[in-house]
């Protein structure tokens, strides 16, 4: 095995290739990026467009050389659908760690169509498990980090989400009963992130049944668009994607967007729902320390990832604060999200507990960076695909006209 190597699966996305960016400079790793680019197309189909023309990773990958000196960065094309090219991957390198961030990653998109819902399942599940299995079979001491999400709670009403197993106590028809050593039921509200809790669960049973070393990151909604290694004007070839529209855009970068063209941050529902939010960087920052965490063979550890924990309304408000012009709309919710009674707070793992240290103060550096650098590619912003068309009701889908505002 090869103990410097980190593989990042999903390294033509924006947290692959922001992770492999910053992994390599900040340490001495051999960083090998692995993706079939196959949200190029996505998007193209779902008619989204990125704010920042996205070079190939091979001309990011000699721009990096270019302005670091370093060449630690590679990137291999492979299709993880295909088990024989991913066993092929894996035994090339026997990776210290794979991370693996090459997902479908939109809730809409995976409501959008049957077929896109059955694309979703299948290079969510179907991929990732010929990852793990091949790391099983081929490399048993990598470690792995799979990239989940903190949406898989997004249903369940509780106060509290703590990391790992625990037991459990219920009442039913008077009676009390147990769970022992259970985890935390996990309720979707979308096809996506039902697909990530199947991920969640396969994470589990691989890491029992087969003596692995596991990390599940359940990740926050992430924001911004940029790292020091990618900030500066000089940079600009090194800039990840940042999808800003309704289908694959995230709430935050989508508002930034909304705001820097004078368009009304839209809001759906009351917008009292709660998300977790990182930024970026400090998501970078997180996993370049997991990538170093020591896990036991047959232990699967689960990991937090967020910093901050704000509803949509208070998203917006935040940045309606820094202009006095913005406006806030709020549009009927063309998702199916429950309204909880409970006040959710999530456990953070230690590994990841550094970025809650100034964290107000680490909020408003990251969207005064993340507004300078919209602001620089303002005109490629197209304001027609920002606005939601896609509803998760039966007999809705692909509804063409986001005619529901109404103005709380
Ligand atoms: N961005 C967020 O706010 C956020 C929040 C929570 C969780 N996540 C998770 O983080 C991961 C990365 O998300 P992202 O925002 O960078 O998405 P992204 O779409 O920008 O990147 C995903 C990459 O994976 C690649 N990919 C998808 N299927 C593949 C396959 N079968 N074979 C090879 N490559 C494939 C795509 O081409 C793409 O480049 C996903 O698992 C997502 O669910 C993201």
């Amino acid at each position: 095995m090869n103990s410097n190597t980190v593989m990042i699966l999903g390294g033509d996305g924006y947290l692959g290739w922001t992770l492999g960016l910053a992994m390599a400079n900040r340490t001495d790793r051999h960083v090998v990026l692995v993706d079939n680019l196959v949200k190029r197309r996505w998007e193209k189909e779902a008619g989204a467009k990125v704010l920042v023309p996205l070079k190939s990773p091979k001309a990011r990958i000699a721009e990096y050389e270019r302005i670091f000196g370093k060449r630690n960065l590679s990137f291999e094309k492979v299709e993880l659908l295909d088990s024989k090219a991913v066993e092929k991957v894996i035994a090339k390198y026997r990776p210290a760690v794979v991370i693996n961030a090459a997902q479908q990653p939109s809730a809409p998109f995976s409501m959008s169509s049957a077929k896109n819902a059955a694309a979703t399942f299948s290079n969510n599940i179907v991929g990732h498990l010929n990852v793990i299995w091949a790391i099983a079979h081929i490399s048993k001491a990598t470690n792995y980090i799979k990239l989940g999400s903190g949406g898989c709670y997004m249903a369940t009403d509780t106060d509290y989400v703590p990391l790992g197993k625990h037991d459990f106590t219920f009442e039913h028809h008077g009676k009390q009963h147990k769970v022992l050593q259970g985890l935390i039921p996990m309720q979707a509200t979308d096809f996506y992130h039902q697909s990530k809790i199947a991920d969640l669960l396969i994470d589990d049973l691989c890491s029992k049944m087969w003596d692995m070393k596991v990390i599940t990151v359940q990740q926050a909604t992430i924001f911004g668009a940029t790292i020091p290694e990618n900030h500066s004007k000089a940079c600009g070839g090194l800039a990840a994607r940042f999808n800003y529209d309704a289908v694959f855009g995230t709430v935050f970068n989508r508002f930034v967007c909304q705001m820097v063209i004078g368009h009304p941050l839209t809001v759906y529902g009351d917008g009292t729902q709660k998300t977790g939010l990182i930024s970026l960087s400090d998501t970078a920052e997180n996993f370049i320390k997991l990538a170093n965490l020591d896990v036991e063979p047959g232990e699967h550890t689960i990991v937090h990832n967020y910093t901050h924990r704000l509803s949509i309304r208070e998203i917006a408000q935040r940045l309606a604060d820094i202009d006095p012009l913005a406006k806030i709309h709020y549009l009927d919710n063309p998702r199916r999200e429950p309204t909880c009674k409970l006040d959710l707070q999530v456990e953070l793992h230690e590994a990841v507990e550094v970025t809650q240290a100034n964290k107000e103060a680490r909020l408003q550096a990251e969207m005064a960076n993340l507004l300078e650098f919209t602001h620089r590619y303002k005109d490629n912003i197209d304001p027609d695909i920002i606005l939601p068309k896609i509803q998760w009701s039966a007999g809705e889908t692909n509804a063409t006209s986001p005619g529901f505002v109404r103005t709380l």
